[in-house]
């Protein structure tokens, strides 16, 4: 049975689009660790533009699980995690300009890069999850550079119509899971996973870890709204 990483990006993103206290994600993380996660996962951009400096910072003293953090190959922020030791780094490319994390990692295409980066982490004793998107020569070079796991990007296979289209791209994370296994590594997905489409992608033999966050916020929203609402019509008559 997978663990379940629960990211807790989209609180921070709602408290940022006030710039107040509120909601905390430390607080998130805490419910769900009540909740049953195994992991809570963070992206700590460049930009700062949900998770804060503070969020990880305190959050490596309160989560009892895996704090899992996603990040850039950027100078900067492996200093941060080199000093916070977060008890796994995923790297995940990053743009600005982008909504969420696109595609995956290009670890062909800059093995020396992100291998003295994967070398720095594991020196700091910092597991590392590569972020790829389900592709053969991807997993072969995260193999290459002695990636402890792999999270296969499932954004497509989410995206993918019910029915052939959807099969399809289950198929190619079927094949790519197995590559995975193969070179010894641990199997982890995430991205675009939703209480419908979710099913499926746990049932891969092997698979490790599932981290999914916008799902798991949206439905927080809706099924804490009422109560919420209650709460302040009693304060306000
Ligand atoms: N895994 C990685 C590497 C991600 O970058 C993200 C998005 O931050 C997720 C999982 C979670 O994706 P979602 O919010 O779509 O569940």
């Amino acid at each position: 049975m997978p663990e379940l990483g629960v990211n807790i990006d989209h609180v921070a993103t709602v408290r940022q689009a006030r710039g107040t206290y509120e909601p905390d994600p430390v607080w998130a993380a805490a419910l769900a660790e009540l909740g049953g996660a195994d992991g809570i996962t963070l992206h700590l951009r460049e930009d700062r533009r949900h998770i804060l400096d503070r969020d990880l910072e305190i959050l490596r003293q309160t989560v009892t699980v895996k704090l899992n953090l996603e990040m850039a190959c950027d100078e900067g922020v492996v200093e941060i995690a080199c000093r916070t030791k977060p008890d796994q780094a995923t790297l995940v490319p990053e743009r600005r300009e982008e909504l969420t994390t696109e595609g995956g990692l290009d670890v062909y295409g800059q093995r020396d890069r992100i291998g003295h980066v994967i070398g720095r982490l594991r020196d700091a004793g910092i597991s590392v999850s590569l972020f790829l998107d389900p592709e053969d020569r991807q997993i072969e070079a995260a193999a290459e550079l002695g990636a402890d796991a792999v999270e296969l990007h499932t954004g497509r296979y989410a995206l993918a119509r019910p029915g052939a289209d959807r099969q399809k791209e289950l198929n190619i994370q079927e094949a790519a899971a197995a590559q995975v296994r193969a070179a010894g590594m641990v199997l982890h997905a995430g991205h675009g996973l939703t209480y419908h489409n979710v099913k499926p992608i746990a049932a891969i033999e092997a698979m490790h870890e599932l981290n999914i966050g916008h799902s798991i916020v949206a439905r927080a929203i809706m099924v804490g709204f009422q109560q919420a609402v209650r709460e302040m019509k009693d304060l306000v008559s």
